[in-house]
């Protein structure tokens, strides 16, 4: 049981009869009778259950199938119900896909309402990416771009901005978390729930319950709820942890706090490192990258997360804290094994820090679609050259091994050698010494150790200048 507060389509709600784990999704459905956001894969990948969620970092899409409701407490949630303006008078959006005959079956339709509106109010016009996230399988997206470019036109209605201004005036009730509520019998059996603000109490709870699971973004734990059915026990959500939320630059070292989302993380790496942000572009979706957290991509230690080969590359170092211990490591140290990560019961990945600069940093991922795609080889490539030669070397990948690498005997090769072709042809061999790749779904073992190799090469004339990405294709 857990006891939350939010907005909901602007009337203040409170919840106090729910599981922790409950996602928004069921509780809008099967509660509140709002059927209107559909559910259509329960893992995020098609948009259907896309609503608006504002806080004081302003609104954004969010996938409801993977929101678990303690995760909305003090913020306001708009579903498809709440596009329209009080008296019915259409969105702008919702008018347009009519005029446009954007919708057949209309099952997609709710999720491309809401993520178009949000994408309107913020005057966004990359359709494209801001649509990566929501599925459509028979109108075909023609005359959903079309309505969309048709809307650009016209203002955002009042409602768009409504959360925003009303979240100012809403007194936040302060709830106790069940384990303090002596009188109320069930706590007493119920698993703790935590939700602390700062990253003391976070530190101090989690050293006194190293069982707890851990819950940021829930990209990955909303899937082992929703998917494997699994009860999760003690749980603590990390998505109030103001001071965990960082992204700071100090001289040539950039601090970014756990809890920061792979959608500010994009945001702020566009600048400093434009080839990591491009990669991060492409980190499934809006949906999902507004709500997973760098933290939960290295802390769940998959061989085929996206930020850790790039953060690899960078020389990132990361830290961890258990109760009031911080320790560092270089990133690449932290995968010990598949599924297996040197961290500590009751431990906690408090941050990375990075290096500012490194311009000769590139990152390629490889999959089978361009958009919300998992990698099946990613490789990034940070290889710096004086006078012709290399001077130092770090080069890592995701989806050749158990865990995120780094290919140190191709370094090796490289180190100290000329910066040219035939040199870097030399080099190919070592990548059968770093890594013996599986053969799975995505691609096979040979393809992939072909295609890293290639990325060496790509790297090579991406530095030189000339132009190495395929990716056009116009009508
Ligand atoms: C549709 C879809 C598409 C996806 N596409 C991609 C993709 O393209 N690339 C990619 O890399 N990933 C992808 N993912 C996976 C997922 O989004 C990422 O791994 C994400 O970064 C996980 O972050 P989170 O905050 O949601 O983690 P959570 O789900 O909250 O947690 C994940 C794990 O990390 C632990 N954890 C979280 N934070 C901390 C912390 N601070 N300290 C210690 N442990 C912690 C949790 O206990 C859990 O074990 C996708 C997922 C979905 C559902
Ligand atoms: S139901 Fe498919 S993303 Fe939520
Ligand atoms: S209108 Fe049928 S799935 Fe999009």
């Amino acid at each position: 049981m857990t006891e939350i507060a939010f907005l909901l389509n602007g009337t203040p709600v409170r919840v106090a009869d729910q599981p922790p784990t409950r996602s928004l999704l069921d509780w809008l459905r099967e509660t509140r009778g709002l059927t209107g956001t559909k559910e259509g894969c329960n893992e995020g990948d098609c948009g259907a259950c896309t609503v608006m969620v504002t806080d004081a970092a302003g609104s954004r899409a969010l996938n409801a199938c993977l929101l678990f409701l303690p995760q909305l407490h003090g913020k306001a949630v708009r579903t498809v119900e709440g596009l329209a303006a009080p008296d019915g008078t259409l969105h702008p959006v919702q008018e347009a896909m009519i005029a446009h005959h954007g919708s057949q079956c209309g099952f997609c339709t709710p999720g491309i309402m809401v993520a178009l509106a949000i994408a309107h109010a913020q005057g966004r016009a990359d359709t494209d990416d801001v649509l990566a996230g929501n599925l459509c399988r028979c109108t075909g997206y023609a005359p959903i771009l079309r309505a969309a470019r048709a809307a650009a036109e016209l203002p955002a209605p009042p409602q768009m901005a409504a959360d925003a201004s009303a979240l100012s005036s809403f007194i936040v009730p302060q709830i106790r978390p069940p384990e303090t509520r002596a009188s109320d019998a069930a706590a007493d059996t119920a698993p703790p729930v935590f939700r602390p603000t700062n990253s003391d109490d976070l530190a101090e709870w989690y050293a006194a319950h190293p069982e707890a699971t851990l819950i940021a973004g829930a990209t990955d734990v909303g899937l082992w709820v929703t998917k494997q059915l699994r009860d999760l026990g003690p749980v603590a959500f990390l998505s109030g942890v103001a001071d965990l939320t960082h992204v700071e630059t100090r001289g040539k070292v950039i601090g970014i706090g756990a809890c920061v989302t792979i959608e500010a993380l994009r945001r702020a790496m566009r600048d400093v490192h434009p080839a990591f942000a491009a990669m991060l572009r492409r980190f499934a979706s809006v949906q999902v990258r507004e709500a997973a957290t760098i933290g939960g991509n290295i802390a769940n230690g998959s061989p085929i997360g996206d930020g850790p080969p790039a953060l690899i590359a960078l020389g990132a170092t990361l830290h961890l804290r258990q109760g009031d211990e911080m320790r560092a490591m270089p990133l690449e140290d932290f995968f010990l094994d598949y599924g297996s990560q040197d961290r500590k019961p009751g431990e906690f990945v408090a941050a990375v820090t990075l290096p500012s600069e490194a311009p000769a940093l590139r990152c390629y991922k490889l999959s089978k679609r361009f958009d919300q795609d998992i990698s099946a080889v990613c490789g990034c490539f940070n290889v710096t050259v004086e006078d012709g030669r290399v001077t130092d070397a770090r080069i890592a990948f995701g989806g050749m091994a158990g865990v995120p690498k780094r290919a140190t005997a191709v370094e090796a090769a490289l180190a100290g050698g000329r910066w040219d072709e035939e040199a870097i042809r030399t080099a190919l061999p070592a990548f059968a010494e770093d890594f013996a790749p599986m053969s799975d779904m995505r691609a096979s073992a040979d393809y992939r150790l072909d295609t890293a190799r290639n990325m060496l090469l790509r790297y090579f004339h991406d530095l030189a200048g000339r132009p190495v990405s395929v990716l056009e294709v116009s009508p």
